[in-house]
This record gives C-alpha cells, sequence and structure tokens, in this order.
C-alpha cells in the first residue's frame, strides 16, 4: 500500500484545522510539513509553533520536510514540537551522519532529501541509517509548481539501491505530483507521495480519492 502524504504549504491557513480534519475523515495516513527559512529556498514558511499547535490536535504521522541550511541546529526543537519524521537536505549540511543520528536520538524516524540537480548515488553512504529518501521532482521552494521527469529515473535508482541492500527504506517523491502522473511515480518506486495543490483545491476528498485510486489501483 502506497501512502500518500498532502503537504499542508497549500493549505488554506485560515482554515488549516478544518482542512486536516477533512483529511483524517478519509483517511490519509501522514501529513507533510515544509519548513522553509528564506536561505536554503527562497521563500519562508512556518516552524515549530505551527507544528506544535497541530501536534495537539491531531494524531496524523508528522513527516517534516526541512528546507532549512544547516539543518543539524534544530534537530531538538523539530523532534520535541511534535514531528515523527525529520527529513533534511543533503546539500544543506556537511554533517549528515551525525544529524541523522541526533534524529534517532529523540526516537524520531529520519529522512535524507536530494534536490534535482543531486545525483541519486549521493544518498548511497547513509541508506542503511535512514527510514526514508525523499527524492525532490522540482526545485524545492514553491507548491504548484510541474514535475521535472528525469527525477523519476533517480527515484528508480534508489529503489534499486534500496532493493540491491534488502533495506526496507521508503522512497518519496515531492513536487508536481498530481492524479495524470502519480502512476508513473509510483512505477519509477516511489512509495511515499507528497501532493500539495493537487489535494488543497476545491474537494479534498475527492481529489485524495482519485490520487489513492491511480496510486493503489
Ligand atoms: C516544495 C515542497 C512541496 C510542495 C509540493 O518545495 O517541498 O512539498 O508543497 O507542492 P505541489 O504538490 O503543489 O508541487
Ligand atoms: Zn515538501
Amino acid at each position: 500500500m502506497n501512502i500518500l502524504s498532502p503537504s499542508i504549504l497549500s493549505a488554506d491557513f485560515w482554515r488549516l484545522g478544518e482542512q486536516i480534519r477533512l483529511l483524517e475523515q478519509c483517511k490519509v495516513p501522514y501529513l507533510h510539513i515544509d519548513v522553509m527559512d528564506g536561505l536554503f529556498v527562497p521563500s519562508i514558511s512556518y516552524g515549530m509553533p505551527v507544528i506544535a499547535s497541530l501536534r495537539k490536535r491531531t494524531e496524523l504521522f508528522f513527516d517534516v520536510h526541512l528546507m532549512i541550511e544547516r539543518p543539524e541546529r534544530y534537530v531538538k526543537e523539530f523532534a520535541e514540537s511534535g514531528a515523527d519524521l525529520i527529513n533534511f537536505h543533503l546539500e544543506a549540511s556537511d554533517q549528515v551522519e551525525e544529524t541523522i543520528r541526533a534524529i534517532r536520538s529523540y526516537g524520531k524516524k529520519a529522512g535524507i532529501t536530494i534536490k534535482p540537480n543531486t545525483p541519486a548515488k549521493a544518498v548511497e553512504p547513509y541508506l542503511g541509517l535512514v527510514d526514508m529518501v525523499l527524492v525532490m521532482t522540482v526545485e524545492p521552494g514553491f507548491g504548484g509548481q510541474k514535475l521535472i521527469p528525469e527525477c523519476l529515473d533517480k527515484v528508480t535508482q534508489v529503489r534499486r539501491m534500496v532493493e540491491e541492500r534488502g533495506l526496507p527504506t521508503d522512497i518519496q517523491v515531492d513536487g508536481g505530483i498530481a492524479a495524470d502522473n502519480v502512476e508513473l511515480a509510483v512505477r519509477a518506486g516511489a512509495n511515499v507521495i507528497v501532493a500539495g495543490s493537487a489535494v488543497f483545491k476545491n474537494d479534498i476528498c475527492a481529489n485524495v480519492r482519485e490520487l489513492l485510486q491511480k496510486m493503489n489501483g
């Protein structure tokens, strides 16, 4: 069963709680929470206080995608604010292994992410240490962009590496995923699917149903 992780970056923040309740009602298990610092990516989104206030109200699995420089500085804060998985960019840290270990030391799942121009083999040294690899399918920073098809080849490469090692690692895709291309992402080897604008437009539950049907057949 592939997992859908809706990105709240595309939510209506006036109605965020209400929209999260809808996701719960349509049986979505994960929430993808994008944290941007205005340095690693041009935009700034939200951080610990928002996560902490959501954490008090929902049991959904918090899949936190850090798009911040030197994520090692904030592992404790995100762990304590209620993340279940903390995912950071390889390009943003020169202490990758230490950061993964720090995330685990708080009992959280750890993930590493690569941008479109970072080769798949960059994740290889860390495969045995992480729960998830996120292969970005757009340049990180904004919702609503178009998927870069070449990135799906990297998904397949990472899937192969993981299988060769017999690892249970999840492979996530993020950026430009919608009902018309989610099958391609799954076929390429992804099993955790992020979707922002494709979920938070018009009828949220209808969008979720359509995506799940395409993802899981
Ligand atoms: C982009 C973020 C994504 C974003 C995806 O940097 O990491 O999670 O919300 O949005 P869509 O699905 O609209 O491309
Ligand atoms: Zn994201």
